[in-house]
């Protein structure tokens, strides 16, 4: 095929031998299959700023890290080399987060390095060797559903373990490959300690996988996940392993009126005798 021209540099380079196709052209991104030595590889080309939205954006990134300090300035002004630099810390994130969710033992594509916006990952592909089909391309058994649900259940909780939330979470961002799901799609991962939208996002992500799922295993649907993990998390208890049931009952403690009436009571008198 022709080459794409965000991929001549990567040629040149000899980071890729050869571009074999394109796979999928997608609003924010283009990928390629492409040959390294023996092995077949995905390349994601990032499409420049101006292609995606850019205020969307903002809610994911709040809280993340910027290590250089001119850089960091440079987002604050918003001018163009702020945007720039923006770019690439958006760009730099999905390989990040590959990097430290497969440490975590999340089954992501493993990274083959970074340049010039294009990210070379693992191709993911099913039991006969062919490109993985999305979830949202298929149609499950109910026991099949189920197991998928509770293997992403699992891998959403060493994600958030690791202190990250996927943010885009659906059946359009995992891959069925032959040893089962795969999360790809991660440029806007988030951090869960330090994004105010954290647990907005965690749901969302949490309740994508019900519905989703529970097409095919309709008891789904009435589970409640999402908020039984965070209130694990949020209260320092949450670990890979930590048995979970799906259900998820809000104990407020009732108030005693009784109690609070003695206390006013008491506060009165106290000011009256103060008096
Ligand atoms: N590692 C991979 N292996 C196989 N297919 C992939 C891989 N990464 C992406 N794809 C394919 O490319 C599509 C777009 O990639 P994705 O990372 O979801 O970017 P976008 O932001 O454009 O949605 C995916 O839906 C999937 O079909
Ligand atoms: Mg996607």
């Amino acid at each position: 095929m022709k080459i794409p021209k965000r991929l001549e540099p990567l040629l040149q380079d000899a980071l890729i031998d050869e571009v074999l196709g394109q796979l999928m052209s997608g609003k924010e991104s283009e990928v390629y299959l492409v040959r390294c030595g023996d092995e077949t590889r995905c390349a994601k080309v990032y499409k420049e700023i101006q292609h995606r939205s850019f205020h969307k954006q903002t809610q994911y990134t709040e809280g993340r890290k910027v290590r250089n300090s001119r850089r960091s300035r440079a987002m604050e002004k918003h001018s163009r080399f702020g945007r720039k630099e923006q770019e690439e810390v958006w760009q730099n994130a999905e390989g990040d987060a590959l990097r430290c969710l497969a440490d975590a033992g999340v089954r992501v594509p493993r990274t083959h390095g970074f340049s010039e916006g294009v990210l070379i990952m693992e191709l993911i592909v099913d039991g006969d060797g062919a490109v993985a089909p999305r979830l949202n391309d298929l149609r499950l058994t109910e026991t099949l559903a189920r197991e998928y649900h509770r293997f992403l259940i699992d891998q959403v909780v060493l994600m958030l373990c690791a202190g990250l939330i996927h943010g885009d979470l659906s059946e359009f961002n995992i891959l069925l490959a032959g040893d089962g799901p795969v999360i790809i799609d991660l440029p806007q991962v988030i951090d869960a300690a330090a994004n105010n939208n954290a647990k907005r996002l965690f749901t969302r992500d949490v309740d994508n996988l019900a519905t989703y799922f529970g097409q095919f295993a309709p008891e789904l649907l009435a589970t409640d996940f999402a908020a039984e993990i965070w209130h694990l998390y949020e209260n320092g208890d949450l670990q890979p392993g930590t048995p979970l049931t799906g259900q998820f009952t809000c104990i407020e403690k009732a108030v005693d009126e009784d109690l609070v009436m003695r206390e006013i009571d008491d506060a009165r008198a106290e000011a009256m005798a103060r008096l």
